[in-house]
């Protein structure tokens, strides 16, 4: 299936960024650009840090604009301080997941298992959607290891059968560092990852589901990136801090 026939999704990623009156603005800005002609035909999803979705799921009610969590813990409820869990982000108004960033991977230990476990559990909640997230580091990719590492994070996510996801490849090398894939480095890899869906999954369920690039991405090389047949999306960090650059990109995508 060809990426003109899947929807493109563009998400912000914002981290550890932001106090509520900036996330406020942020959020009128974004709709008052998106409402302005000539419309965009994108689905939006904002991953704002944990204090600031009540705020940010406010200022974007009644838009097309969709919520997500940064992370979650795979169990429902219980003695698990400083985690969230499924049910409670949909409380708040997520629809969306983060799950094995490579943020979380690296500064927290989290393990290609336990990144399929956060995927099961966003899938039987039903309500949350996961953004699987994976990639390798530059050292892997050095050593010619890139679509191995690339499928053994994929199998182990979708381990716990996932439902409705979608992916994104995020080489670690390419994240906050102003060094952004190659459209042809990315398409690569998204190729491999959509036949290896496909292999997993199924025509059908693999062709549903969108793979985002992140890494780097801005106004000046989104173009590029999005003009790839496997490419349908983006998760977009540093650049997506600023209403205006996350419009851009999200106008030149959709
Ligand atoms: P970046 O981050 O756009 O700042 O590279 C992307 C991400 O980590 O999701």
């Amino acid at each position: 299936m060809s990426a003109e026939r899947r929807r493109p999704l563009i998400a912000a990623n914002w981290k550890m960024n932001l106090l509520k009156a900036d996330a406020a603005e942020y959020c009128r800005d974004l709709r008052r650009g998106l409402a302005a002609p000539p419309e965009v035909d994108a689905r939006v999803v904002i991953f704002p840090s944990f204090p600031l979705i009540p705020v940010v799921a406010r200022e974007l009610v009644d838009s097309e604009v969709e919520v997500g969590g940064q992370d979650l813990h795979p169990e429902e409820r219980g003695a698990h301080t400083g985690d969230v869990s499924a049910p409670q982000l949909a409380d708040a108004g997520c629809a969306w997941v983060l799950c094995g960033h490579s943020e979380r991977r690296q500064n927290h230990g989290e393990s290609d298992e336990w990144v399929g476990l956060k995927v099961a559990a966003a899938a039987r909640h039903r309500q949350l959607t996961p953004l699987i997230c994976v990639g390798e580091t530059g050292l892997e990719r050095k050593e010619g290891r890139t679509l191995e590492v690339l499928e053994r994070q994929l199998l182990a996510a979708l381990a716990g059968g996932p439902g409705p996801f979608a992916l994104a490849y995020e080489p670690v090398w390419a994240i906050g560092t102003g060094e952004t894939a190659t459209p042809e480095i990315a398409q690569e890899a998204h190729r491999y990852l959509r036949q290896r869906m496909v292999e997993e999954l199924g025509e059908v369920a693999a062709a549903v589901a969108p793979i985002l690039y992140g890494g780097s991405v801005t106004p000046d090389n989104a173009a590029g990136l999005i003009a790839q047949p496997d490419i349908d999306g983006f998760l977009v960090g540093g650049a997506s801090l600023d209403p205006q650059k996350f419009l851009a990109i999200i106008r030149c995508s959709g």
